[in-house]
């Protein structure tokens, strides 16, 4: 299962990566989907995509303008490693390294091939080994920042 949100700016790219899910037989929640996007903020659709992806324990995808400001947004949640992507090789190596559980998208930018993008987000799997290492440095920073404590204190 995928879920997917975007800002205003997205609507549009939201549909057509719902659509390619949908052709492909893969389950695509749509977590805003709301009557009136006019005024909508980029952190708050981040958070809304970042909180279901948690509930759901499955991977998401985040659309603003450029896909940094909700990628910063996301990246603030807990749990949650978002990636700004622009290729293929992006999406392939935040998942085969970092684990990412959120792509996100930037709906302005041009001759991104987004599809290519969304397949290799999806179909790869996290390496292990030495990147969990690493990963579970960010779990303690993540932690050392909840707690209030130096986390540079222990390097
Ligand atoms: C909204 O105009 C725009 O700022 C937003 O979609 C995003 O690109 C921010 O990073």
């Amino acid at each position: 299962m995928i879920v997917i949100g975007s800002d205003h700016t997205g609507i549009e790219l939201k549909k057509r990566i719902i659509s390619y899910l949908k052709q492909k037989n893969i389950d695509v929640i749509d977590v805003t989907n709301f009557e009136d996007q006019t005024g909508d903020d980029y952190p708050d659709i981040g958070y809304i995509v970042c909180k279901n992806v948690l509930d759901k324990n499955c991977l998401g995808i985040a659309i603003c303008g450029t896909g940094i400001g909700i990628s910063i947004a996301c990246n603030k949640v807990n749990g949650i490693r978002a990636s700004v992507c622009t290729d293929k090789y992006m999406a392939q190596m935040t998942r085969q390294d970092n684990d990412a559980n959120v792509l996100c998208l930037g709906a302005r930018l041009e001759n991104v091939e987004i599809e290519e993008i969304v397949d290799a987000f999806i179909s790869t799997k996290f390496a292990g080994g030495r990147h969990q290492r690493r990963l579970d440095k960010i779990k303690k920073i993540e932690k050392s920042q909840k707690d209030g404590v130096e986390y540079g204190d222990s390097l």
